[in-house]
C-alpha cells in the first residue's frame, strides 16, 4: 500500500517568540540547518516521496524557496495552508484530497528523531487503522500518554494526565488509513477550541484499530518548542556530527542514497549550493557514493 506524507509545520510558536515573530519556527536554525529538514528526512528514510506541507500562509513561500516542488530531490512535494492553528488533527481536513485513497503518516514540523527507524517502517507496514509511537520521558503530564499492556496492547491514552499511568508519551509521528479525513469531519472541537489528534486516535483505538510502537532507548526524540529545548537539539545535533563527520538530515544525501535521484542529479544540486560546510558535506557523499 502506497503511503503519503504530510508535514504539518504552521503553529504560533508563542514559546519561541521573539524569533517566531520573524520568521516560522520550524523554519529556524537546528545547528547547521533548518528544523524543516528533520522531520522531512524521517519522512523520506521510510520512504516516503509524495508530501504534502502545511504552514501559515504567510510563511509558506519560504518553505517553497528552500525545498520548491521537491523534484530536485525526487519528492512530489505539495503545500496547502492552514488558517489558524485549529488543531493537529485538521491536517486530514485540510490534506483531505491529498490523501486520497492512500495511508497517510503524519509528522509535527517541530519533532526530530535521531536514530534507527525500524520502529516507524514496521508501523507502517503493518498498519491496519493507526499506529502512534511512544517514547519514555520524565515529564510525562504534559504530553498525551500512552498505557501499554504486557503484550503491547494500547490500554489507555490520556491527554495531559495529572497522575500519568506510565512514562510513555505519544510522539508527533502517527500514521492512519484513509479514513482520517472522514473520522476527523466527525470529531468536535475541544475545550481549547482544536480538533485534537487524541480525539481521532480514540475513534481508532474504540474499534480495535490502533496500534503502539514504542521508540526505544536507542532513539533521541527531541522537542524545540522553547528557546531551552532548541539549543538543547542544536547541541545534540552538533555533538553527533562533530564525532562522526556525517550530517543528521541532510535531506539531499537521502535523497541520493535511497536512489530517489541519481548521480547526475545530485552534482546538479551541488553546483548549485553556495560554498559552505554543507556543501563541502555533499561533495564528501558524492566523493563516497562514486
Ligand atoms: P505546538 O507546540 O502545540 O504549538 P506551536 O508550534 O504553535 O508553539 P507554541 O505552543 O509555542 O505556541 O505545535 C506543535 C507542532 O504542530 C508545531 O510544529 C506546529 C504544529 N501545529 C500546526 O501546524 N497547526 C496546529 O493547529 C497545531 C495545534 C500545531
Amino acid at each position: 500500500m502506497k503511503t503519503k506524507g504530510i508535514i504539518l509545520a504552521g503553529g504560533s510558536g508563542t514559546r519561541l517568540y521573539p524569533a517566531t515573530a520573524i520568521i516560522n519556527k520550524q523554519l529556524q536554525l537546528v545547528y547547521d540547518k533548518p528544523m524543516i529538514y528533520y522531520p522531512l528526512a524521517t519522512m523520506m528514510l521510510a520512504g516516503i516521496q509524495d508530501i504534502l506541507l502545511i504552514s501559515n500562509e504567510k510563511d509558506i513561500p519560504f518553505f517553497q524557496k528552500i525545498l520548491k516542488d521537491g523534484s530536485h530531490l525526487g519528492l512530489n512535494l505539495e503545500y496547502q495552508s492552514q488558517k489558524a492553528p485549529n488543531g493537529i488533527a485538521e491536517a486530514f481536513l485540510i490534506g483531505e484530497d491529498f490523501i486520497a485513497n492512500d495511508q497517510v503518516s503524519l509528522i509535527l514540523g517541530d519533532n526530530i528523531i535521531y536514530g534507527k527507524l525500524d520502529f516507524y517502517r514496521n508501523g507502517i507496514e503493518n498498519n491496519r487503522g493507526g499506529y502512534i509511537f511512544g517514547y519514555e520521558v520524565t515529564n510525562p503530564t504534559e504530553f498525551g500518554v500512552v498505557e501499554l499492556s504486557k503484550s503491547g496492547e494500547i490500554i489507555s491514552i490520556e491527554e495531559k494526565p495529572k497522575i500519568p499511568k506510565s512514562n510513555f508519551v505519544i510522539t508527533g509521528l502517527y500514521v492512519f488509513d484513509n479514513s482520517c479525513s472522514k473520522r476527523t469531519k466527525e470529531l468536535k472541537p475541544s475545550k481549547r477550541n482544536e480538533l485534537e489528534i487524541t480525539d481521532l486516535q480514540i475513534s481508532y483505538w474504540n474499534e480495535g484499530l490502533l496500534n503502539c510502537n514504542l521508540m526505544g532507548r536507542g532513539i533521541a526524540w527531541l522537542d524545540t518548542g522553547t528557546p531551552e529545548n532548541l539549543t538543547e537539539a542544536g547541541m545534540f545535533i552538533h555533538s553527533i556530527e562533530k564525532r562522526q563527520g556525517r550530517k543528521i538530515g541532510c535531506i539531499e544525501e537521502i535523497a541520493l542514497t535511497r536512489s530517489f535521484i541519481d548521480i547526475e542529479q545530485f552534482e546538479k544540486i551541488l553546483f548549485s549550493l553556495p560554498e559552505c560546510s554543507y556543501k563541502n558535506y555533499c561533495k564528501k557523499v558524492l566523493a563516497e557514493y562514486k
